[in-house]
């Protein structure tokens, strides 16, 4: 017999069956020589008892080697539990130490942690009932995306990591050297790109979206899942350095279209979860954040507010609020703006489109009915985080993106691929990239966005 999932036990196995568990003893309690773990296995919030008696031989020695922290196996018979709040608790019969855990230095003891303090030890905080949580429902996101775009034909395209192209021109890429460290020693500073392995300078991607654009010139629908980066600064609850993003994109589409699938898309994430993950829900609920059932409620059940950026700027300037940041056509919304109209004027998930062309990127498709004034992009706000997702219909006449180009002072040169999508078999098309740290903060209610995935990358979280 081979050990089972723990939340398998405590779900479907019947008393009075024989059963093995495995995994990480959370707390051991001893009375009148009988011993009681609580172990987690990382399957679910929940515990399984294990009760080892004075009758198992090897008793004292087992006793003595297991503290929380530590791996065991336990073998033995299922009975029904006559404590509150579990079904049934196993009766060991063998007991296996893998390995212990000292508890003069193993950091998590029976106590409530501050985040802040388990961040500095991301390498145990997965153990913890809050991180056990948070990554759970994270898979569960990542499973709900896949099927999300799987079941409606997309195809998952594979986008370069290393790219020579900054998508969103914003200045914000990391550098690949491309040297190998000895190399690097060697080089005169600052870096000889053209004794580089790739000839000339390269970075880590801030987005796949323009290599999506590619395949969607083939495939019509694909969708990207992958790291992007950003060297930002991401010294905010809400900023990565590196961070996932999925990018949907689809030829013969525009932004209307755009921002249908997304409303779906998150509706279908959050209901995905919902269903998947309740205990875990529940936890955030009751210990995290007593917004998050409503927050999930509102992206389920309501329509998604459209409005444009010149409605938008309107209803902020009559707001009569004292924002600390300049509201005014051509100033990008900041966090604040963005929490008033979702939070606090819709009480909803909110869809800004047709943004001023001065303040977004070179390939999103310029409208003509304003005088060329906006650009067919959207934000979708999120109540209690802002901006969760940022997309845009893309411009597909080649004149048109031509002349953005240059007038962004970038190089066309440089984008002659990106351009000859618009000399071969060109359409309207369009995409949006959903930050995947976001949702997640979003759905568990998790304050800070270093919270939500396993290993941040910040200045001070860079060890592994
Ligand atoms: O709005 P952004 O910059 O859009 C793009 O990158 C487009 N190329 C997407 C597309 O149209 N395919 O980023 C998209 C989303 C944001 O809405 C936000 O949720 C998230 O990515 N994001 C970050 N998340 C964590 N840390 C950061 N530093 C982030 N920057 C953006
Ligand atoms: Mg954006």
């Amino acid at each position: 017999m081979s050990p089972s999932r723990i939340i398998d036990l405590l779900r479907h196995a019947q008393p009075e069956t024989s059963a093995q568990a495995q995994g990480w003893v959370r707390t051991k309690r001893e009375a009148k020589g009988i011993a009681f773990l609580e172990l987690n296995d990382g399957s679910s919030l929940q515990n399984l008892q294990v009760v080892i008696s004075q009758d198992l031989p090897e008793y004292e020695q087992v006793i003595k080697a297991i503290a929380t922290g530590a791996a065991v196996k336990v073998a033995g018979k299922l009975v029904a539990s006559p404590g509150k709040g579990q079904r049934i608790e196993l009766s060991a019969e063998s007991v296996e130490v893998f390995g212990t855990a000292d508890p003069e230095t193993y950091p998590l003891q029976k106590k409530r942690h501050s985040f802040e303090f388990l961040r500095t030890i991301a390498h145990l905080r997965p153990r913890t009932n809050t991180f056990g949580a948070v990554f759970r429902v994270r898979n569960a996101c990542a499973y709900a995306i896949h099927q999300f775009f799987q079941e409606r034909g997309f195809i998952w395209a594979h986008t370069p990591i290393i790219t020579a192209s900054d998508c969103e021109g914003a200045g914000e890429m990391f550098a690949v050297t491309g040297l190998n460290l000895d190399k690097l020693a060697q080089s005169s500073k600052p870096v000889d790109y053209s004794q580089d392995f790739f000839g000339k300078p390269t970075f880590l991607t801030v987005s796949g979206q323009l290599e999506a654009e590619i395949m969607a010139m083939a495939f019509s629908n694909v969708y990207t899942f992958g790291p992007t980066f950003r060297a930002e600064n991401s010294n905010t609850s809400r900023h990565l350095a590196e961070f996932w993003m999925i990018e949907p994109e689809m030829a013969f589409c525009d932004l209307e279209g755009n921002a249908d699938l997304a409303e779906d898309f998150l509706k279908y994430i959050f209901n995905f979860v919902l269903e998947k993950c309740p205990e875990d829900m529940t936890f955030f609920q009751e210990r995290i954040n007593d917004q998050v059932m409503a927050n999930a409620r509102k992206i389920i059940d309501q329509k998604f507010e459209r409005i444009t950026y010149t409605e938008a700027i309107r209803l902020l300037e009559n707001s009569n609020k004292n924002f600390e940041f300049p509201v005014k056509w051509g100033l990008d919304l900041q966090s604040e703006h963005e929490r008033y109209l979702a939070e606090e004027f819709f009480q909803k998930p909110t869809i800004v489109m047709d943004y001023p062309i001065g303040i977004k990127s070179f390939y999103m498709r310029v409208n003509d009915s304003d005088s060329q004034q906006t650009v067919r992009a959207m934000d979708i706000l999120a109540p209690g985080i802002g901006e969760i997702i940022g997309g845009s219909q893309r411009e597909e006449r080649l004149d048109v993106l031509e002349s953005r180009i240059k007038a962004m002072g970038l190089n066309p040169e440089d984008y002659w691929w990106y351009l000859d999508l618009r000399r071969y078999g060109s359409v309207p098309h369009a995409g949006f990239g959903l930050g995947f740290e976001r949702l997640v903060q979003f759905i568990t209610g998790m304050g800070n966005i270093r919270d939500v995935i396993p290993f941040p990358r910040s200045p001070l979280n860079a060890d592994f």
